[in-house]
């Protein structure tokens, strides 16, 4: 079981905003390809105000995390994985990929460098966010012919704490996220701001998050926010613990994959299949539906209590954070710490 943590009821940091001592940064160009990496402290960054990535938004990021084991040892959470989907996200924005030995030893690095910072709290994590970005001054339409990498860190509670409380959720039926052919399976910049007018609507209503459905149909669930979202179905050991399908507009979160295969793990019954909206909200009321949770590197693992949508609000169960949910949380809280084994090689000592 998960130790209880010292910042739960202390002030809890706020994401992303104090950061660590350093920081590493790449450089790409058309002639040289990729060089120069190298730890340094974090400061500003000098850049061209005709920077490519800040006008046309080539820019990809990713969010990984370092976890101190219960002796004391810092380590990588599956970071193979998020440096072969960054070089995805590059590639989808035609930018060059960076080499995965590249970005594992800057990980490295900078965990090395900045670990101390990192208190023994179970509760609290090393955040990093490794981001990529076109520099070369040029207002031409094309791909930039210079890019840098760079690798920031901070101390972190979770989006939401380190157990937080069940969120309540709002359905947007205006606005997408995602369109097939888009950049909605790859992890780009541009995929956030479009969604803040939404978010903020959703703060309006007593919401943390917004549903998104597909584009399309406007039909079935496809993330959370900035998250991916899994349903509970039944109760106990056989039940079913369903995600929807990655159809090439969901994000493959690898806190998603990881809980897919630690709810088989568990002895439930992982699925991956789509879910409208109304059979989220009937099967809710049928008893069929009895968990939904929102899922990421930044958010662990949060349950929903309540959905706001225009056609009607609705309750999940009742409203509190189910026993499935609390299971996969530990199960993969305790893998991170080192509380339970790791069968499936996710660690990697920093
Ligand atoms: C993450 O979960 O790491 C994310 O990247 C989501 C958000 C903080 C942008």
């Amino acid at each position: 079981m998960s130790q209880p943590s010292a910042v739960a009821g202390a002030r809890t940091p706020a994401f992303g905003e104090a950061f660590t001592a350093h920081m590493v940064t790449a450089r790409w160009t058309a002639d040289r390809g990729w060089h120069a990496p190298r730890l340094r402290p974090f400061e500003q960054l000098s850049i061209s105000p005709a920077m490519v990535g800040l006008h046309y938004g080539q820019v990809a990021f990713e969010g990984l995390k370092a976890h101190r084991g219960v002796h004391g040892s810092l380590a990588l959470f599956r970071p193979g994985e998020h440096a072969r989907r960054f070089q995805q996200s590059a590639r989808r924005l035609a930018m060059p990929e960076l080499p995965e030995e590249l970005f594992l030893a800057a990980a490295r690095d900078l965990v090395r460098a900045d670990g101390d910072q990192l208190p023994a709290d179970p509760g609290l994590s090393l955040y990093l966010r490794p981001v990529l970005f076109a520099t070369e001054p040029c207002l031409a339409v094309r791909p930039a012919r210079e890019y840098l990498f760079v690798l920031i860190a901070f101390v972190t509670a979770g989006f939401f704490g380190p157990r937080p409380e069940p969120v309540s959720v709002m359905v947007s039926r205006t606005h997408s996220r995602a369109v097939p052919g888009g950049t909605g399976h790859a992890k780009v910049a541009g995929n956030y701001a479009p969604a803040y007018l939404e978010q903020l609507r959703a703060e309006q209503a007593g919401c943390q998050q917004v549903v998104w459905l597909d584009a399309v149909e406007h039909r079935w669930v496809e993330e959370l926010g900035a998250m991916n979202i899994f349903f509970v179905r039944g109760q106990g050991p056989g039940a079913q613990v369903v995600t929807p399908s990655l159809t090439g507009t969901l994000l493959p979160g690898i806190t998603r994959d990881s809980l897919l295969t630690l709810a088989a793990d568990l002895g439930y019954q992982p699925a991956q299949e789509r879910v409208s909206l109304d059979q989220w909200w009937s099967e809710c009321r049928s008893g069929v539906i009895t968990e939904t949770f929102a899922c990421g590197t930044a958010a662990v693992v949060t349950p929903v209590g309540r959905v706001r949508d225009e056609q009607g609000d609705w309750t999940i169960g009742d409203g509190t954070a189910g026993p499935v949910t609390l299971a996969l949380r530990d199960a993969l809280v305790d893998v991170h710490t080192g509380l339970s084994a790791d069968p499936h090689g996710w660690m990697s000592p920093a």
